[in-house]
């Protein structure tokens, strides 16, 4: 049987906004995650309300003028910032072949506006990035995961204007000149697709700000599309092996049944979800169900002269998403509703969820990167996957063989996907030590095999613990996928 390539890339994720916190030290400046509001009595309800919740222009000016951390999680984080020297040396001792993590821009440009980098910030990364190096691990860098400096929404409104697209640039070129040596794997963008789904994480919008909420939200993906472009071009101007790739948040979805409407709707939910934005990034233009789908959602977007030859010439090297779950399609209005990565979604009888809804689906992942490769034959990367569960901390660990049943059976399935002639070049498990839950806000949401002692209200020693499932995946990465 033919087992997981020599070099395969055995990583783990995490981000700036959900681990770093000192959310103004070093020069940095206020992001649009610093401002994103969690209330620690709120019962489960209440959390998921608020996962759901869009950006309200209230809520917005009321977090820009507190300095509260309490109620604002992303701002202390679980103190990378200043953990992580010894964050590193774990990884090392883990075997991890390669790290993930996204710089932030306010880091870099504190206002994004700004004349000059903040050196401050430079300095921070590429110390982290270093000692990654020192401990035997290549880096795969996100330049946006959903954290934009808070001054580019309130000056120029964020990615419904170019302005953000020409500062995006710069500050692309400002991450290859400063770290082009050290980076193997670049991102520009986390999840693309996010705007549709979360569309002031994705997008930086306040719904009410917008008279036209979805015409904004693909206005900013045009946008997107555009930076993603010019961050290739500068790119190859700039480096000498560019690998830069695109990422989305996969919704991997099947037919609810095999009537042939469920059929038509999730080839139909595939497009518009998903490939919609691998489709330009891969393929460097807009897809030929674009007119439709911006018909039935009623979308007009403006390009100006030149967009579509910048989107033709600089697609990207390689593709990357994330994969939690699988969810189906149906177009009958009553079927059952469950939880989900970014949106709640329609059920699957044989699959079970995770306590927050996700259904758990391993052969998911094998259909998806078949999929995948079949559509673009290009290089695949699994940026995110993981299981975000309650863990308890006892005699110094965790005992949660329920993630190594999850990541063993995920492995498996990358295995099978490799078989198949998929070419798979890594994976990065999402939250390879325990962070603020993006979605929740929760600390209590945990995907690490490194136990961060820290509850939803921030309490806690911030010690590192290693999990059952720390040792599980060291011997996983040891014997590349063997002995899993
Ligand atoms: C992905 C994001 O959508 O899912 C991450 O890129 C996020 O930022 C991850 O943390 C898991 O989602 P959650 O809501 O459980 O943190």
């Amino acid at each position: 049987m033919k087992g997981f390539p020599e070099n395969f890339l055995w990583g783990g994720a995490i981000c700036a906004s959900q681990a770093e916190g000192g959310w103004r030290d070093g020069g940095k400046g206020i992001d649009t995650q610093d401002l994103r509001y969690f209330d620690p009595s709120w019962d489960k309800a209440g959390r998921d309300e608020n996962r759901n919740i869009n950006m309200t222009s209230e809520r917005f000016e009321a977090s820009l003028n507190t300095d509260d951390t309490l109620h604002y999680p992303f701002r202390h984080g679980i103190d990378f910032y200043h953990r992580y020297k010894d964050d590193v040396e774990l990884f090392g001792e883990l075997g991890l072949k390669i790290f993930r993590t996204s710089v932030s821009w306010a880091r870099i440009y504190p206002n994004g506006d700004d004349p000059e980098p903040n050196p401050e910030g430079i300095a921070f990364y590429r110390d982290l990035f270093e000692r990654c190096k020192a401990r035997g691990m290549k880096l795969f860098v996100t330049m946006l995961h959903y954290a934009i400096p808070v001054n580019l929404v309130t000056k120029y409104g964020g990615w419904k204007n170019r302005k953000t697209v020409e500062l995006y640039e710069r500050y692309s070129r400002t991450l290859y000149r400063e770290f082009g040596d050290l980076v193997d794997l670049w991102l520009p963008f986390n999840e693309i697709n996010c705007s549709r789904f979360n569309p002031y994480n994705g997008a930086a919008l306040i719904k009410d700000r917008e008279p036209d909420y979805m015409n904004a939200i693909f206005q900013c993906a045009h946008h997107q599309f555009l930076a993603n472009a010019l961050a290739v071009k500068a790119a190859k101007e700039m480096l000498d092996e560019p690998m830069v790739g695109a990422m989305i948040a996969r919704f991997t979805s099947y037919p609810a049944t095999c009537l042939p409407d469920d059929v038509m709707q999730s080839v139909l939910d595939e497009n518009y979800k998903n490939y919609f934005y691998t489709d330009v990034m891969a393929r460097g233009r807009y897809p030929s169900y674009t007119e439709k789908m911006f018909e039935e959602l009623g979308v007009k977007i403006e390009k100006q002269p030149g967009d579509d030859e910048l989107l033709a010439e600089n697609t990207v090297n390689f593709l990357s998403y994330s994969y939690y779950m699988s969810m189906v399609s149906s177009t009958d209005p009553a079927h059952e509703r469950t939880g989900g990565n970014l949106v709640s979604g329609l059920k699957n009888p044989y699959l079970k969820a995770s306590d927050w809804g996700w259904q758990i689906d391993p052969v998911g992942l094998r259909v998806s990167l078949n999929q995948m490769y079949d559509r673009y034959q290009l290089p695949l990367f699994i940026a995110e996957n993981g299981l975000g569960a309650k863990d308890v901390l006892e005699d110094g660990t965790v005992h949660d063989e329920y993630r190594i049943d999850y990541l063993r059976r995920h492995v498996e399935q990358m295995r099978l996907a490799i078989e198949d002639g998929v070419p798979l070049i890594g994976y990065t498990m999402w939250g390879i030590i325990d962070i603020i839950s993006c979605g929740t806000i929760e600390m209590s949401k945990r995907y690490g095999v490194i136990y961060v002692d820290q509850d939803d209200a921030g309490n806690g020693s911030l010690e590192r613990y290693k999990k059952d499932s720390f040792e599980w995946y060291r011997r996983c990465i040891a014997s590349n996928g063997e002995e899993i």
